[in-house]
């Protein structure tokens, strides 16, 4: 396994708080190798009775595909107070990360999608914007680390595994949809309880991307999906949708094929460095953290409405944006059957701590 986490340089975009971290100073590679050792540490329980996509679990807390770059980071932030656990996306081929910077804070308000661009920040924020790529170590790796993890993971904790397919030059869609199935048959056979379709990334321009733009190769792709893995719960990760007609068109084409759709992935657009610079080489990147939240519940609740009309049995998975008790009620009223934290989780690894007490304390009241 992973050499032992090495002391970090300080840099104004580290923070100085005692529990570790992903280091956004570092690679990609950096980190993977770097997973900190779980803590001992007492949860708070959180009260009521919760489940994802219809599997029992002890809290709605989780952590989307993204900040768990393999099986030593979800045992970590399992021992952080989350219950679903999802590994950052992995592909059916290895593939490396894209250059530094991966993670670039921006500043900005509340995002709403088509603003032009948003401005970096050269110290910590409480949003970034995410240029990874979709890195995956090779399946044999992956496939056994899964296997491990799954192995190590305490009760009342579900794994879910994010797949998305590789296009390969003269691939058809068929192609695709078979590589996406292939990998999460993988995942599956490896121990995933779980499997996530990333159906979004931002931050690739080939259609593997963007399915959930075209719900009608989203939808051939969840059926191939669904056929690789019976009853296997199945989340589609969709991203920010522009419209409520676009919002009915993907629920109809995915809705019958899987068991939840977990949104937003981000709100994508170009950065700009402080000196006016088009960072990235102009390319959008997906805008993660504090400034997709209001957006992203407002996209909750109009699938949740579709959902209704359709009297179709659909969870829902609040992702963007979540970092206080407030924030997990508003997903939970908006009908989020569980909540996703990603940027929170990597500035504050606490975070589901204080979430957890907050709760209580509002339980009290
Ligand atoms: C470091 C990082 C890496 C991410 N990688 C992935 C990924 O591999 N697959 C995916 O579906 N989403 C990925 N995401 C998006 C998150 O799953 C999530 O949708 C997004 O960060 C919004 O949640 P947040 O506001 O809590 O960060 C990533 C996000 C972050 C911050």
């Amino acid at each position: 396994m992973s050499p032992k986490p090495a002391p970090r340089p300080p840099s104004s975009l580290q923070q100085p708080d005692a529990l570790p971290r992903y280091d956004i100073t570092k690679s990609y590679v950096w980190n993977y190798q770097h997973a900190p050792d779980p803590p001992q540490l007492e949860i708070p329980p959180v009260p009521g009775r919760w489940s994802f996509c219809g599997r029992p679990v002890d809290s709605p807390l989780g952590i989307p595909a993204g900040p768990l770059l393999n099986g030593r980071w979800i045992l970590y932030y399992a021992a952080l107070g989350f219950d679903t656990l999802t590994y950052k996306t992995v592909r059916s081929v290895e593939r490396a990360c894209y250059a530094m910077p991966n993670l670039q804070p921006v500043r900005c308000d509340q995002l709403r999608g088509g603003e032009p661009s948003v401005l970096a920040s050269p110290e910590l924020t409480d949003s970034w914007a995410v240029s990874f790529g979709m890195p995956s170590q090779s399946p044999d790796v992956w496939r056994r680390d899964i296997h491990w993890t799954r192995d190590r993971l305490p009760p009342g904790k579900l794994l879910s595994v994010s797949v998305v397919g590789t296009i390969q030059d003269g691939w058809t869609i068929e192609d695709l949809a078979n590589d996406y199935a292939q990998c999460a048959r993988w995942a599956v056979e490896s121990g995933a309880d779980v499997i996530e379709t990333n159906f979004s990334c931002p931050n690739v321009s080939t259609c593997d991307g963007q399915l959930f733009q075209n719900p009608q190769q989203a939808g051939l792709v969840a059926a191939r999906v669904r056929d690789a893995i019976g009853n296997v719960p199945y989340v589609a990760k969709i991203g920010h949708l522009a419209t409520e007609e676009a919002a009915a068109e993907l629920l109809d084409a995915v809705g019958p094929l899987v068991d939840a759709l977990a949104m937003t992935n981000s709100i994508a657009t170009t950065v700009l460095s402080p000196d006016g610079h088009a960072m990235f080489n102009g390319q959008r990147r997906g805008i993660c953290g504090n400034a997709t939240r209001e957006a992203s519940i407002q996209q909750t609740e109009m699938l949740a409405r579709l959902v209704r009309q359709r009297g179709a049995s659909i969870h829902l998975i609040g992702v963007g944006g979540v970092s206080r008790y407030a924030h997990v009620r508003q997903y939970l009223d908006a009908g989020a059957e569980a909540v996703q934290l990603a940027t929170a989780a990597m500035l504050d690894p606490a975070v589901a701590l204080k979430i957890r007490r907050e709760w209580r304390e509002s339980a009290r009241q």
